[in-house]
């Protein structure tokens, strides 16, 4: 996608022209899943498998779904079950998938990096389920999907990103796609959590969360990413959500309350009160079920239709 039409492997490659189209097809294909029989033929004969070599829930099993749901046949991989565990490298562990005759991986890794290399190595399309600290550029397109349907429009849309930017993928495309898109991202953390040259980011920063309440259309929240902090960026959790925490106080305080979303998984308790968690369940649902949407524009468009196949 973007100027390589066999991959998806960053939003940093995509147009906004990109963008929009993968939208409206994952529209066509959310109405697929609210049908009772939801399931098309559009690649039936295609294989895809999920290398997912890093924990997940949400993007694994919505690769599957949406696979599924276009009636590709799929196969799951894992580090703990191949001979990955046996110290088989990912080039050698590609080339075997792609020597049974596979369509498209859809890979997630630890390194920042290893779905563009993979790319390299294989003869088919490679799909980034997110690579390290990098990309998850089918989390983002999910998520303008959720805003869009939820709010009507994407241009000048107000979002403002709290929590661990500095390591996150999910930060990261999101603030991509929402700039290609015409929205204004307003980033939400205490400096230690920023990435070294935020201003490059094309965002505006602050250290104020109610500044950011104020201001926003969208709150999304982050989770602190206990497995990549090595050392401590901030004196407690307890300070940390007392600061930057989407608390039960700070939520009832709201006359007008924004969109509040989260990829997942969530931290309550720290990033957001449990019972504000309840109350907007609907959206952060709402935002898994446009994953197996997005995921099904995504498969569809690199394997079945438009510049694919
Ligand atoms: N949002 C997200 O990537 O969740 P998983 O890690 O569960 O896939």
């Amino acid at each position: 996608m973007g100027n390589d039409h066999r991959h998806l492997l960053a939003i940093a490659d995509l147009g906004r022209e990109d963008i929009i189209r993968l939208l409206d097809s994952a529209r066509s294909f959310a109405e697929v899943s609210a049908r009772p029989v939801k399931k098309v033929p559009a690649l039936r004969g295609h294989t895809i498998v999920n290398l997912f070599l890093e924990p997940s829930t949400r993007t694994r099993m919505s690769f599957e779904l949406a696979a599924k749901r276009l009636s590709a046949d799929v196969m799951n991989f894992s580090t703990s079950t191949s001979s990955l565990s046996k110290g088989e490298s990912l080039k050698d562990t590609g080339k075997t998938i792609v020597a049974m005759g596979v369509d498209a991986v859809v890979i997630r890794h630890k390194s920042a990096g290893a779905p563009r290399a993979l790319t390299g190595w294989v003869d088919c399309s490679v799909v980034n389920a997110g690579d390290g600290m990098h990309e998850h550029p089918t989390q983002a397109l999910l998520d303008l999907f959720t805003m869009r349907e939820r709010l009507g429009g994407l241009e000048g849309l107000k979002v403002a990103i709290v929590g661990d930017i500095d390591h996150s993928r999910v930060a990261r495309s999101n603030i991509l796609a929402l700039g290609k898109v015409g929205a204004e991202v307003l980033l939400v953390a205490p400096r230690s959590l920023l990435p070294e040259k935020v201003e490059e980011m094309g965002a505006r920063v602050t250290g104020s969360m109610d500044e950011a309440l104020a201001w926003c259309d969208v709150l999304y929240l982050l989770r602190i990413q206990m497995e990549r902090v090595a050392e401590s960026r901030f004196p407690s959790l307890r300070e940390y959500t007392l600061e930057y925490g989407l608390t039960q106080t700070r939520w009832s305080r709201l006359e007008r309350k924004p969109l509040v979303m989260h990829p997942g998984p969530m931290n309550r308790g720290v990033e957001i009160a449990s019972v504000v968690a309840d109350e907007v369940e609907s959206v952060i649902t709402g935002q898994v079920s446009a994953g197996v949407a997005v995921r099904m524009a995504v498969l569809f468009e690199l394997l079945g239709g438009g510049h694919g196949g």
